[in-house]
């Protein structure tokens, strides 16, 4: 019996998306990696009493996250409870514990990312982010592996599902900002603090994390120009309207010779342009490359159960890796890890 256990960080939005997947699409997992198990063996929450009412009756919780990224038996640390300091302290002990780690925090990949790597190198385990940029769009996947070989020269997108939603309703319902942003809230779309929604931090950190990637370039979120959507009013978008163009919150990050030149701000799109028409919490990414030319990737940018997709497909993924004796981080060191799966519960 070939099971895998998987020690979660937080059980939110899309903590709890994950549990779904992995409950339901439990057969087709298996299938993908060949275990006859995936399993969460335990998570990290705050209340007990309010974990226990989720039903998820297989998982042992706690409100030590240490307790989960030490447990002997966990092989893959999911990490969605989002924030800086303790998310990046129990990512660092899962590595440095040999456990391959997944996060949707884009906070963290953004300003820590590149140590966080070289760590997960060094310990010869993977650290994974599909989620952190464009929920439930691969588009990591597609600047690593589908356009690799490409030179990336443009990436201009949609990154952030609160404010795309935002500026959708208050230009097509008339609602007000407060109004919109409070609908944002309820969907599960927004941070926990919406600040960095609303003001353009957070897809900011997305266009560095994006930019990072496509160009092989080290980028720094200091250098980012980030005007987000705080100053924004209705007349505004109703002015655009008027002379056909719809306000989007647009992320461009354009390859220079030595490095990267990334902003955030809000742009009137013309109407006939495609990312006029990505609506509500929907994301869009263009990016061009020498040779391919131009590319659109599209889909949901935020909610529970599109972005715990990209996170247990990161758990796919590693799996896949482990199970040829893989590890992707490892590839250039000689000497690489397999997973040892438990043949008994
Ligand atoms: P939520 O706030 O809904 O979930 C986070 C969970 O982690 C909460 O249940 C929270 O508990 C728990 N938690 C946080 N800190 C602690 C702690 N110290 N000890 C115990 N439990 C803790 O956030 P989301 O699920 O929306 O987001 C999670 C991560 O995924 C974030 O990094 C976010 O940026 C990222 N993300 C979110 C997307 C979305 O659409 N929501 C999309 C893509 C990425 P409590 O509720 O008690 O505070
Ligand atoms: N708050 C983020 C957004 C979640 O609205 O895009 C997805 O990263």
């Amino acid at each position: 019996n070939k099971h895998i256990a998987i020690g979660l960080l937080g059980l939110g939005t899309v903590g709890t998306g994950i549990m779904h997947i992995i409950t339901e699409h439990q057969h087709k997992l298996c299938k993908k990696t060949g275990l006859n198990e995936i399993s969460v063996k335990k998570a990290l929450v705050r209340d007990l009493e309010k974990a226990n009412g989720h039903g998820f009756q297989s998982v042992d919780y706690t409100t030590d996250g240490y307790e989960v990224v030490t447990d002997e038996d966990i092989h893959v640390v999911i990490e969605v409870m989002g924030g800086i300091t303790l998310a990046k302290e129990l990512i660092e002990k899962a590595l440095d514990q040999g456990k391959h780690v997944v996060t949707a925090n884009k906070d963290l990949m953004a300003l820590h990312g590149e140590d966080l790597l070289q760590r997960a190198k060094r310990n010869q385990v993977e650290l994974m982010y599909e989620a952190s940029v464009a929920g439930g769009i691969p588009i990591l996947r597609a600047l690593n592996d589908g356009l690799s070989s490409d030179q990336i020269t443009k990436i201009v997108g949609i990154v952030n599902g609160t404010t795309n939603y935002m500026l959708t309703k208050m230009s097509k319902e008339d609602l007000s900002y407060d109004e919109a942003l409070k609908e944002a809230q309820e969907k599960g779309f927004a941070e926990s603090d919406p600040t960095s929604d609303v003001g353009g931090l957070d897809a900011a950190r997305k266009m560095v994390i994006l930019a990072r990637l496509g160009f092989s370039t080290s980028v720094e979120l200091d250098d980012v120009y980030v005007r987000g959507m705080t100053e924004v009013t209705s007349d505004d978008i109703d002015y655009g309207k008027k002379l056909g163009y719809t306000l989007k919150l647009i992320g461009l990050a354009s390859k220079e010779e030595n490095g990267a030149e990334v902003s955030v701000e809000p742009v009137f799109v013309p109407d006939e342009h495609p990312l006029a028409t990505v609506n509500d919490e929907f994301n869009a990414v263009y990016v061009y490359g020498d040779a391919v030319g131009e590319t659109m990737f599209y889909g949901p940018g935020a909610g529970s159960l599109p972005t715990a997709t990209a996170v247990v497909s990161d758990v796919v993924s590693v799996i896949r890796h482990l199970r040829l004796g893989v590890s992707a981080n490892a590839l250039e060191d000689s000497s690489t890890t397999s997973l040892e799966i438990s043949d008994e519960r």
